[in-house]
């Protein structure tokens, strides 16, 4: 299981940020073509709005896009210095902040709340334990109609299932071991929070080892009720993403 001190280790000290993340957005073809086509969609009717915190935000892949769309206060956190420090220097709009925090706590940004909260390609590495706790303090940081959308393992449930511990086809993306989409489902109910959709993806292999969680507050969405759906075709999205918009890049 990725620990807090693998994550430290691996972001601050040997992962080399050259490309600042935009490797991993290649399958899509670029950050812009996989936040225009994939990630956009799905969160744009919480987007445009005062004020949004990004969690584990590295090199900024989200943020340059999530800052076009706050019209108050942007608050990045990362437990890396070295994302942290390069945030601050190249992303500074008017009422943006940046913290280094120690991979559990938000208390830096616990001064204001949020509109959106947004966490993509990053928890996926955290315990379920670390998890759960921020998203104990998401739900203390959101405004009354404020959402969140996260995206995390759901590693734990393939694994009951499989019995196979790599996973993707003997490639190990460093997913927690122990997380799953329906115990996260039910920690948020429990915690005074109301799931408004569970999308449980694959991440390239055949099986669906993460999640996308979108939520908010119990009396906030009144009507909704969480949906939870299994889409095994998130990375055939990618490819046709990748090649439908193959013309339109680099204009
Ligand atoms: C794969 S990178 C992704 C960064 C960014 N979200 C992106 O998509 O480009 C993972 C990031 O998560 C951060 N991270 C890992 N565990 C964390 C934790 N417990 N709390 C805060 N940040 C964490 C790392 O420092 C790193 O910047």
């Amino acid at each position: 299981m990725p620990s807090l001190e693998w994550n430290k280790n691996t972001w601050d000290k040997e992962y080399n940020w050259k490309l600042k993340g935009e490797e991993w957005s290649q399958v899509w073809g670029s950050s812009e073509a996989q936040w225009f086509s994939s990630i956009y969609p799905r969160i744009h009717r919480f987007i445009g709005c005062d004020n949004v915190l990004e969690i584990a935000c590295g090199y900024g892949r989200w943020t340059k896009f999530l800052m076009q769309y706050t019209a108050n206060i942007f608050s990045g956190v990362d437990l890396s210095e070295e994302c942290i420090q390069y945030c601050k220097d190249n992303f500074k709009a008017k009422k943006c902040t940046f913290f280094r925090n120690d991979g559990v706590s938000l208390a830096a940004v616990s001064v204001n709340k949020f509109d959106f909260v947004f966490s993509f390609d990053s928890l996926v590495h955290v315990s379920q334990e670390v998890l759960q706790n921020y998203i104990q303090q998401i739900l203390s940081l959101l405004k009354p109609d404020g959402v969140c959308f996260i995206h995390h393992s759901n590693f734990g449930e393939v694994l009951k299932q499989t019995g196979v511990q790599e996973d993707h086809g003997g490639y190990k993306h460093m997913r927690d071991q122990t997380t799953s989409s329906k115990d996260i489902y039910d920690f948020i109910l429990d915690h005074g929070g109301k799931v408004i959709c569970q999308e449980i993806i694959d991440w390239g292999g055949g099986d669906s080892i993460d999640c996308l969680t979108t939520f908010c507050l119990n009396d906030a969405y009144k009507g909704i009720s969480g949906k939870r759906i299994k889409n095994s075709r998130f990375m055939t999205e990618a490819n046709i993403i990748l090649e439908a918009h193959a013309p339109y890049n680099n204009l």
